[in-house]
């Protein structure tokens, strides 16, 4: 198959793309260092929005094959503060011939239109609430390692599904990897997708008895149009280990990050043990590594 040029949307992802792929991250993961047969890469991160995890992902992925790797970080003093356009930034650091663009930006910016004016690959990196493709991979690619097979693996949503960019991604992964999604978010937070058809729940242990997965999605307090009530939002919505413990079977827990702690996820749910949160930054590691080195090979 082709190698996309950029990764933008995984619309078109194949459960056998997806195991190359996931393949392809467990060899590094097993050899924790690899180097692709032609030049090393050059990989050029811009991250218009703050970010720890992608940021620093992408930054030890470049290491473990071998890349060399740029960075602007937020618009602080460089050029778009005297009034460059985004897209005369890109075209600019295009121009110092990078082999992959890594950009993380914001809703106002048309990142799939620019993305086909690029001679250069591109990765997505976040974009507004639209997209965070690399995160929905490396969330499939963490279940892959711990469900036998993803077919018809049942993954329920709390938290702030409205505002979020991984969750744009997962309605293009997940059931490209036929499994299911689910909902337990408050009226204000819930989402449809056009497309895909998914499952709300009204009641927390329903959704629990439903779950094979619990995947955590921040409250973007700062994103919220209306008011809700709070005190309604811990008392029915938020996730505790009770309850995780009440179901008498294992349910692992999942949350792209930063995990908002005492909000969509109880405080006692920090040291809960079937937590896969910080496997998912592990695998983020490999994941991408897998992408670049790909783009590179
Ligand atoms: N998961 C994620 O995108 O985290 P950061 O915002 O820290 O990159």
């Amino acid at each position: 198959m082709q190698m996309p040029k950029s990764w933008i949307s995984l619309k078109s992802m194949t459960p056998e793309r997806f195991q190359d792929l996931i393949q392809k991250a467990n060899q590094i993961k097993k050899l924790k260092r690899v180097s692709s047969r032609g030049m090393p890469l050059s990989v050029a991160l811009i991250f218009l929005e703050p970010s720890t995890r992608t940021r620093l992902s992408f930054e030890r992925a470049s290491q473990v094959i071998g890349a060399s790797v740029f960075v602007m970080a937020g618009s602080q003093s460089t050029s778009i503060e005297k009034g460059e356009s985004l897209e005369d930034t890109l075209l600019n650091i295009e121009a110092m011939q990078p082999d992959v663009l890594v950009v993380r930006c914001g809703d106002d910016f048309d990142l799939e239109t620019f993305s086909h004016r690029l001679t250069v690959s591109l990765i997505c990196a976040g974009w507004g609430k639209k997209a965070h493709p690399t995160q929905a991979l490396l969330d499939a690619y963490t279940l892959s390692g711990y469900f036998d097979s993803l077919k018809g693996k049942k993954v329920l949503y709390v938290g702030d599904a409205k505002h979020s960019r991984v969750l744009s991604s997962h309605f293009e992964l997940f059931p490209n990897l036929q499994m299911k999604m689910g909902f337990f978010c408050p009226p204000e937070l819930s989402v449809q997708h056009s497309s895909v058809t998914a499952t709300y729940f009204e009641n927390k242990s329903d959704a629990l008895n439903w779950a094979d997965v619990v995947v955590g999605l921040r409250l973007q307090k700062e994103r919220l149009e209306t008011q809700m009530s709070w005190y309604n939002f811990e008392t029915k919505y938020q996730m505790t280990r009770e309850d995780l413990l009440s179901l008498g079977r294992s349910v692992p827990l999942m949350h792209p990050g930063p995990v908002g702690w005492g909000n969509e996820f109880h405080m006692n749910l920090k040291d809960y043990q079937k937590s896969l949160i910080l496997a998912q930054v592990t695998n983020g590691v490999y994941l991408r590594a897998a992408l670049l080195f790909e783009l590179g090979d």
